[in-house]
């Protein structure tokens, strides 16, 4: 029906109309680039204009969708996108803090909120899942994916999908998905964004391909082609990226659309003019042009000259009125503009509860030495810093949509959850950013960071006065929202310098101090984890993320969330991730240096924080990993179980984690690789048996041929709380 439908309505449309389909333009309301999309009402009643992007409200949406519909020739509707990223107006913690939840329904369920919400407010495709692997956390989009393993990456990718087409992408409440950004843009050289890269593609196979092949197998309508070059060829030229692996051998259906300007920026790669970039995007598999409007602009003239066929216009224009069809906006372009829903469904009361819950699942404890927390309700508790007093800056960056009134600020946060018990007192004691560079910029740092123009020193000794009859510090520091994200790489990953005088200050106090950490990416804490007694990652935690951390610092919520990603040393470690190969010079465990061997001179190999890592108010303890066998024959399984205990006072969840080691291998292989995991919760003295089946399939590896198998052999099995606390057994391949 649809294929019928869509070759009818082709036979009628113009070249011209053919190329508008393949055009996607800024409605103008958040640009993330520097071009702004010009006449767009003009191009929409000219069937210029495919799509729209960055336009919200049904009003606004019915009046444009008005104006596709009623005044092009062919009436064609537009398709409506904006970056849903983490939530809509309810913010969720950021994708790289969801991901430390290691919970996949909760995850499911923060995507379909974000659904509902942004279809009742108009919205039919969001620019998301983000699931770019990422090992350097200099590059500030880190803060938007699932950190650096494919396992875990693949495992949210899916339930991403999930949330926000539903099983129906027909109904008004769900929206489709655009996976990017494809590929490897989180391996850009030295962290820096937008950057080359260049992988063998046994890396690419094996280590960075699979989260974006899970979300396409999960059914996700789109894709958007990432703005970096892969081994010489920009991804939005790409031949061998969006032809061969992704038509041929993955059979994706859906469309490609290009990043922001991705088809220009093609003339700064270098590869030529604007109608030749666009012709080599548009063969290379490219089918939406997101700004440029090269397509639009420069196609009609290439199809005269033969340099690219009206077949690689049909099949382009084909998979957008497609994905307009699955939609259902040929049905009923208004679908997704009710003012009924917009009202009702955005911001409720339950999606709030949801943003609370998945911020509390979402922080990490990264210490806490002699159970400086939780905190009692009670005397006198002083919150020192610049992030303490900033409603604004809790949803974190590409949260273009949150609504940044709501937020309270941490210490509302904590005052509304100690009620009248404690005395929350407040002092700025450092601004974000000190010298005069970081002072030019730091408005583009944060949203609403409060600031003093005195004397650095000054507005310390206010802190310190502020601390004199307190029970404890929580100090507030880190990073603003926008110091992670898009186009916001650091080489200097440490908490600014000057809050790491505050917080040498504060500590001098001799009071307990507890360190409330935002930041959206890895930060190197070597010196805050040597002198601090408490830190508590908290990212950037979305609507309700300061009620959160109230919850969780004051212990109404035992914290249980995990690194998704490894927490280096220092910036010269980078990259530094667990399933790393061993080399031919491996350090013995727990050496450090060693003339001869793969090491630094000046620091160890470990990481400050292993991936997979997080304390809880509890302890665990683990028994011995037990197999159901010696060998795993093909085509069978075995179990791997372990007994976890609770061992201490209170009830707490823990995220066992499954790893595999593949002994030998025709090609090297990873010294670990995460298989499985699974979030339980026990009570105090509760034990429990946590089962892993693993079949061939787990093992599977892309081999030197790029054929995936598994190789007979010896396996080690390892389980714990973390990568490197692990208790092993091994087995069989046969
Ligand atoms: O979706 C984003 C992408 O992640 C970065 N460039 C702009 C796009 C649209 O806003």
């Amino acid at each position: 029906k649809m294929k019928s439908y869509i070759d009818r309505l082709m036979a009628k449309m113009t070249v011209d109309e053919k190329l508008g389909q393949l055009n996607l333009v800024t409605g103008g309301e958040a640009t993330t680039g520097s071009v702004v999309s010009t006449n767009v009402e003009a191009k929409i009643k000219n069937g210029q204009i495919g799509g729209i992007f960055s336009l919200t409200t049904p009003q606004k949406i019915r009046k444009t969708q008005e104006i596709a519909v009623n005044n092009s020739r062919l009436h064609i509707p537009l398709i409506f996108g904006q970056d849903v990223i983490h939530g809509y107006k309810t913010s969720f913690p950021i994708p790289l803090a969801l991901a430390s939840s290691w919970d996949m329904p909760l995850i499911e369920r923060t995507a379909r909120v974000a659904a509902v919400e942004a279809s009742a407010d108009g919205i039919n495709w969001t620019f998301s899942p983000m699931v770019d692997i990422a090992r350097d956390p200099r590059w500030g989009r880190i803060a938007e994916g699932s950190g650096e393993d494919p396992y875990l990456g693949s495992e949210i990718a899916k339930v991403m999908v999930h949330g926000y087409q539903g099983d129906d992408l027909k109904k008004a409440n769900t929206i489709m998905a655009c996976v990017k950004h494809f590929a490897l843009y989180g391996a850009g050289e030295g962290g820096r964004d937008y950057n080359t890269t260049d992988m063998s593609l046994n890396r690419m196979y094996n280590e960075y391909l699979p989260p974006y092949k899970a979300a396409l197998d999960a059914g996700a309508g789109s894709v958007m082609a990432s703005f970096n070059d892969i081994n010489g060829t920009p991804a939005t030229a790409n031949k061998w990226l969006l032809k061969d692996l992704l038509r041929n051998q993955w059979g994706f259906k859906g469309f490609v659309v290009s990043d922001y300007t991705g088809v220009s920026e093609m003339i700064d790669h270098g590869l030529g003019d604007l109608q030749q970039v666009s012709g080599l995007a548009l063969k290379a598999g490219t089918d939406m042009d997101m700004v440029s409007e090269g397509f639009l602009t420069t196609l009609k003239k290439s199809l005269a000259q033969g340099k690219v066929s009206i077949n690689d216009i049909n099949t382009s224009c084909r998979l957008i009125l497609e994905a307009k069809y699955k939609l259902g906006l040929f049905d009923d372009p208004y679908k997704y503009c009710s003012e009924e829903r917009a009202k009702n469904e955005i911001l409720t009361p339950e999606h709030l509860k949801l943003a609370r819950e998945a911020a509390t699942q979402s922080f990490v404890l990264l210490k806490n030495l002699n159970n400086t927390l939780p905190l009692k309700k009670a005397g006198i508790i002083a919150v020192v810093g610049p992030l303490g007093n900033t409603r604004a800056n809790m949803p974190g960056t590409w949260a273009v949509n949150a609504d940044l009134s709501t937020p309270p600020s941490l210490i509302e946060g904590l005052k509304a959850v100690a009620g009248d018990k404690a005395t929350i007192t407040y002092s700025l004691g450092s601004n974000l950013l000190g010298d005069a560079t970081e002072q030019k910029n730091a408005t583009m740092f944060g949203r609403e960071i409060p600031r003093d123009n005195r004397p650095e020193q000054a507005i310390i000794d206010d802190a310190i006065k502020s601390t004199e009859k307190a029970d404890v510090i929580v100090a507030a520091l880190g990073e603003a929202s926008e110091m992670s994200g898009e186009a916001s790489s650091r080489t200097n990953i440490e908490i600014p310098a000057v809050q790491q005088r505050l917080l040498s200050a504060l500590l001098k106090t001799g009071k307990p101090v507890v360190l409330v950490l935002f930041t959206g990416r890895p930060l190197a804490l070597k010196s805050e984890n040597d002198q601090v007694p408490a830190i508590l990652n908290v990212w950037f935690g979305g609507s309700q993320a300061t009620l959160a951390i109230a919850d969780v610092l004051f212990g109404d919520v035992n914290p249980s969330g995990k690194l998704p990603v490894t927490f280096p040393q220092n910036v010269g470690q980078i990259p530094i991730f667990y399933s790393h190969k061993n080399t031919g010079r491996p350090l013995p465990d727990g050496a450090w240096f060693s003339k001869f061997k793969s090491n630094y001179l000046d620091v160890s190999n470990e990481p400050l924080y292993p991936f997979g890592y997080g304390l809880s108010y509890t302890t665990f303890s683990y028994s011995g990993v037990k197999l159901s066998g010696p060998a795993l024959k093909a085509g069978g399984s075995i179990t791997a179980s372990v007994t976890v205990t609770n061992t201490g006072n209170v009830e707490g969840k823990e995220i066992v984690q499954l790893y595999t080691r593949d002994l030998v291998g025709s090609i090297t292989r990873p010294v670990k690789e995460l298989k499985g995991f699974k979030k339980i919760s026990l009570k105090p003295g509760e034990s429990k048996e946590v089962n892993f089946t693993i079949t061939e399939k787990d093992l599977k590896f892309y081999n030197a041929e790029l054929k995936f198998v598994a190789e007979p052999g010896e396996f080690k099995v390892f389980i714990g709380p973390n990568s490197r606390d692990i208790k092993e057994s091994h087995f069989t391949l046969k």
